[in-house]
């Protein structure tokens, strides 16, 4: 049976840094890491989203060439490509590296060299999208955006991310208005850890078109009218929320009843590499928890096209495709 042909909305490239790569990087480049796998695997129990992103931000230690970001970017795309992923926007934390002395050129160039021929390569298209760190000063956020605005990088859009809880969506005004008026798209993580009250300010002061996780919206029933009023999709990590405990296990996940109140759901992997699994395996483990029919499982595929950013042409076949597969299965 052929796969569902998916569209992924949230995914990190730094969060599909397998162990592996990490000593293979990390040999290449003549760094000597005081663990081995093993030891460095079983490092990978979280309590919260700041214990993950210690050791998210640690691992990149290794990454440093533009091979290195082309090689991870290749990774990716070959095991999405296995996933059925037909689409992918992809976030990139420009900061991670230029903080530790990477150049920004050595990042994008590395990574958009390889989107460049997804499609052609391994039958993926794709765009970038830059997110800048929230628990970093804003001000360094405006001038990364200005210096990407200065190469021209090839972005579809920016983002907001890393540690939500004290660092709310209003102190990136300034960035995001820049971002807008440049023509780039806006997307920011709200409601993962972080209150309703962030997800109102990513759409009312940062103009967000979507909201990375989103989940906590449902604490605030005018929001949830707002965000179905409005068709604003929400990008949702169900194996990223259980393993950074923003539920107990995936049965409490609360994605039937994020669909039954209308809104626009899409499922997504964040940072596969860290949570036990890509974004088919995220499908699967949703459909298996809430035993979910072939249409409900289109109707999230569909929705991320939806949601996505690509123009109208490129989102009508990529339905036709769903279509299809779901008439390839029993009503
Ligand atoms: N950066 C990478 N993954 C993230 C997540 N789940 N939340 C916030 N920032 C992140
Ligand atoms: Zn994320």
């Amino acid at each position: 049976m052929r796969t569902l042909p998916k569209v992924e909305l949230h995914i990190h490239l730094e969060g599909t840094l397998e162990p592996e790569l990490i000593f293979e990087l990390a040999a290449r480049n003549g760094i000597q890491l005081p663990y081995d796998l093993d030891e460095l695997r079983r490092r990978y129990e979280f309590t919260d989203l700041q214990s993950f992103l210690d050791l998210y931000y640690a691992n990149l230690s290794v990454v440093l060439t533009e091979q290195d970001f082309a090689d991870l970017t290749r990774a990716y795309l070959r095991r999405a490509r296995d996933a059925g992923v037909r689409h992918v926007e992809l976030f990139l934390d420009p900061q991670a590296h230029t903080s530790r002395g990477v150049p920004l050129a050595t990042c994008i160039n590395g990574v958009s060299e390889v989107l460049k021929n997804s499609e052609s390569e391994f039958g993926i298209s794709s765009s970038l999208i830059a997110t800048f760190l929230r628990d970093r000063p804003a001000e360094e956020a405006l001038a990364v955006l200005a210096e990407l605005i200065e190469m021209d990088a090839p972005l579809v859009g920016v983002g907001l991310d890393s540690a939500e809880v004290g660092h709310p969506p209003a102190d990136f005004v300034d960035v995001f208005d820049l971002a807008r008026a440049t023509g780039l798209q806006c997307v920011a993580h709200a409601g993962e850890e972080g209150p309703p009250e962030y997800v109102w300010q990513a759409l009312e002061l940062l103009g967000v078109s979507r909201v990375d996780h989103g989940i906590r919206s449902l604490e605030d029933p005018k929001l949830v009218d707002y965000l179905v009023s409005n068709g604003i999709p929400l990008t949702v990590c169900p194996l990223s929320n259980v393993r950074l405990r923003v539920v107990d296990t995936i049965a409490d996940h609360p994605l039937p009843e994020m669909l039954e109140r209308g809104l626009c759901v899409t499922i997504n992997s964040d940072d596969p590499a860290y949570f036990g699994g890509y974004v088919d395996d995220n499908y699967t483990a949703v459909q298996d928890a809430f035993n979910l029919s072939a249409d409900q499982l289109a109707t999230l595929a569909r929705n991320a096209v939806s949601a996505s950013f690509l123009p109208a042409d490129r989102r009508a076949p990529l339905i036709a495709e769903i279509e299809e597969w779901r008439a390839a299965r029993p009503m």
